[in-house]
Formats: C-alpha cells, structure tokens, sequence
C-alpha cells in the first residue's frame, strides 16, 4: 500500500499552513528565500517519542527547518477493548487500533480532539462484524482505512461520505453482497484504492446510474479470492486496476468487461472451477496493458480470437496454464505485445527478425517470441518458441 508517503505529504502540507508562524514573504530578500528553501530541502526528518497515553506509542515526526512542523503516529494496537475511546494528540496524523478485540464502532469511538485531522486509522485484526454507518463521520481528512482481518457482514450505505478517503481495506472479512455504492467517497476527483479480497462475496450491486449520488471514483479494485460466478457489472468506474483472482468465474465472453475501457491491469490469475475463455471476451479492454491468466492448469480456450480486440496489450502471463505453447498468430492479434510468461522461469520477448535487405515495401519484418528460461540462460543459450 502506498498509505505512508502520501498520507504524510498531504498532512506535513496542511500543518505547514496551520501551525507555522507567518513568514513575512514579501519583505524577505529572495536570496534569504531561496537559502531556506534549499536548507529545507537539505534536511531530513527527525523521530522521538514522546508521552502518551498509558500503554500507546507515540512517535513524532518532525519535518523542516527548526522541525517547524510535526505529525504523530499513536500506537494503540494490542491493548485490548477498554482502550477505546483513547486521546490523541492534536497533530495525530496516524492511529494504530489494530489487535485490540474491538466488536463495534461508532463516532463516539472515534471522537476527540486529533481525531478530525486524522489521516490514517487502522482498525485491522479485531472482531468488528458491522460498523455504524456513522462511524467515520468526523474523520474529515482520513485518506487511508485498514479495516481488514475483522468480521464485517455487510457495510452501510454511506459509510465514507464524509472523507477523502485513498486507500479503504476490507480484505479478511465475511462480506457476501457488497454495493458500489458503498464507496462513495468526499473524494473530489481523488483515485480510490479498494481491496475487498479474501471475503465471500458473491454480488456486487451496481452503482444506481439514475441516482444523484457521483460516482464512485475506484481506481483498483481487489476482488481476488471471493465467491463471484461472473464478472461484476462495474461498468463507468474509473478503474484501471481489476483483481478477480481465485474467484470460481465461469465463461468470460463478449460483454463480460463492458464499460471498463480505461482498464489497464486485468488478473484473472488462480481461477476456481472450470474458467472457459470465450471468443472477444476480451474485446472491450483496447487499453489493457498487462494481463495475468497464469495457474490456470485448467482454463479452456476457443482460439486465438480469445485476444480479439487487445490493441494495448504488453504484457501476458501465461504461466501454469495449457495456453502453451502459443501459436505465433497470437503476435498478429497482440499487436502491442512485449513479453509473454510461458512458466514461472520462462519469459519471451516479441523479437523482430529482420529479412533480407532492402526490405521490399510492402513486406512486413518477420516477428517472432524469443524465450529466455532464467534458471538456465547463464549456462545455456536462448530458445525461441
Ligand atoms: C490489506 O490488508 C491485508 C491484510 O492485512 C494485506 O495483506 C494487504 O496487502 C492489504 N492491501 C493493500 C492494498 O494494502
Ligand atoms: C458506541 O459504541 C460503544 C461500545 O463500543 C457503546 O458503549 C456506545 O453506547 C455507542 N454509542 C452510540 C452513540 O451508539
Ligand atoms: C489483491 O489481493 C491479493 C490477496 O490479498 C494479493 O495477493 C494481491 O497482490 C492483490 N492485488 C492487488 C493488485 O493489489
């Protein structure tokens, strides 16, 4: 996850406003300016502790000349349930509440001074089966939610509407029917980073195109290892990143990845049951760029036309699966292709063998998958396929 950098950036930034004293710009010499800037830059950030309340960390991070402005990452985990609600310090950017047998949250848990600028909130590994659909209401800058490893059923409606959330976590669950909804966000346009892996999911209901809510701003989205027959309606998503991995997915045809046109990542990797690709499946992704099918020792394929439509296509993991060995067509349909995963230690690159010369016009250079077995290429030479 990405949480750290970005949390802390957002947050040094909105202190540096808050909490620093008025430098007088304008009457400052501009090399005195840029000599501060430079000492700025030069710095690095300092750690200490500092008091806290009993049982908790608190580890204080300060950044820029003089530290003139800090953050606090407070860590409450493994306490135990009493903990709750716990002060936190004014400029607490980051609370750990993970391990601590919390069954139930609400906003007077997670109410307080600090509480309002919190960035990043971990809630992993307690016994949380539903949370109050006004829960994080105060929490009007958290950008990362960790509420994984817990025993969440369902989630309220409008449980994040309050915050700019980036990052939500939700793997580890027992969620069965999950809304798109749901995930509505204060987001203003931000990318939203969603891993719902790892629970029972079964349905995931649309977002209402009629409704005025926005849209939901999902950037990824992690359903790997859920209960899903067929791929999720999830059409006029922003998403770019798709996980389906382990899901026990059957025929995937035409239509199947309708409205995803911006996708870019697409892994369909370790599929339970008895996958079938079907003709075109593929023919609504002319931007995917990286395509992961590998441990699928039983995936059915009808042909070549399977990859029909996958102008963008780079990357193909083809690993453990019986897609192998490829016929070379696949280079004509692939036009983008640059690597091709045949196992775990084989990996071919598209090569261009050139012809006699001059080319004659018209006549198009022989293309061809140059493997490379890397437990092997130091002592022995290239394959091609
Ligand atoms: C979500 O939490 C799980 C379990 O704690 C972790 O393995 C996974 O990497 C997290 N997902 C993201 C996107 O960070
Ligand atoms: C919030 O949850 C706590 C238990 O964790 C409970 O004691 C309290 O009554 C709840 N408050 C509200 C407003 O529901
Ligand atoms: C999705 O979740 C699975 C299992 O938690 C993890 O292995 C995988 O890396 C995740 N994928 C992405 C794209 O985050």
């Amino acid at each position: 996850m990405t949480e750290g950098s970005g949390v802390r950036g957002s947050v040094a930034l909105r202190n540096s406003w808050s909490r620093q004293r008025p430098v007088s710009a304008p009457t400052m010499p501009w090399p005195l300016l840029l000599l501060l800037l430079l000492l700025l830059l030069a710095m690095g950030r300092a750690q200490t502790t500092r008091p806290c309340f009993p049982g908790c960390q608190c580890e204080v991070e300060t950044f820029g000349l003089f530290d003139s402005f800090s953050l606090t990452r407070v860590d409450c985990s493994g306490l135990g349930p009493h903990i709750v609600p716990v002060p936190i310090p004014l400029d607490t950017a980051h609370l750990d509440l993970s391990s601590n047998r919390l069954e139930m949250v609400n906003e007077s848990v997670l109410a307080g001074p600090g509480y309002t600028t919190l960035a990043g909130l971990d809630l992993s590994h307690n016994l949380l089966t539903s949370i109050s659909p006004t829960a994080f209401s105060r929490l009007r800058y958290l950008e990362s939610l960790d509420l994984s490893h817990n025993g969440l059923t369902a989630l309220p409606a409008e449980s994040f509407t309050s915050s700019p959330l980036s990052d939500v976590n939700l793997s580890h669950n027992w969620l069965q029917e999950v809304s798109v909804s749901a995930f509505t966000t204060h987001s203003q346009g931000r990318a939203l980073h969603v891993d719902l892996s790892h629970n029972l999911i079964h349905r995931l209901v649309p977002h209402p195109r009629s409704a005025g809510l926005p849209m939901p701003t999902i950037q990824s989205l992690n359903l790997s290892w859920n209960r899903l027959h067929a791929v999720p309606d999830l059409r006029d998503l922003p998403l770019r990143y798709l996980s389906l991995d382990g899901n026990p997915l059957a025929v995937l045809g035409p239509g199947a990845f309708a409205g995803l046109a911006g996708l870019t990542h697409l892994s369909l990797a370790s599929l339970q049951g008895l996958p079938e690709l079907a003709p075109y499946g593929f023919r609504e992704l002319p931007g995917l760029q990286v395509l992961d099918l590998s441990g699928n020792p039983k995936l059915n394929w009808a042909g070549a036309e399977v990859f029909s439509g996958l102008g963008s296509l780079q990357e193909l993991d083809l690993s453990d699966t019986n897609l192998v060995p490829l016929p070379e067509v696949l280079l004509l349909r692939l036009p983008a292709l640059q690597s091709i995963s045949v196992s775990q230690d084989v990996r071919c690159r598209r090569v261009v063998r050139e012809g006699v010369y001059p080319r004659r016009p018209g006549s198009s250079p022989k293309v061809a998958l140059h493997c490379v077995d890397t437990r092997e290429s130091a002592a022995k030479g290239p394959n091609i396929l």
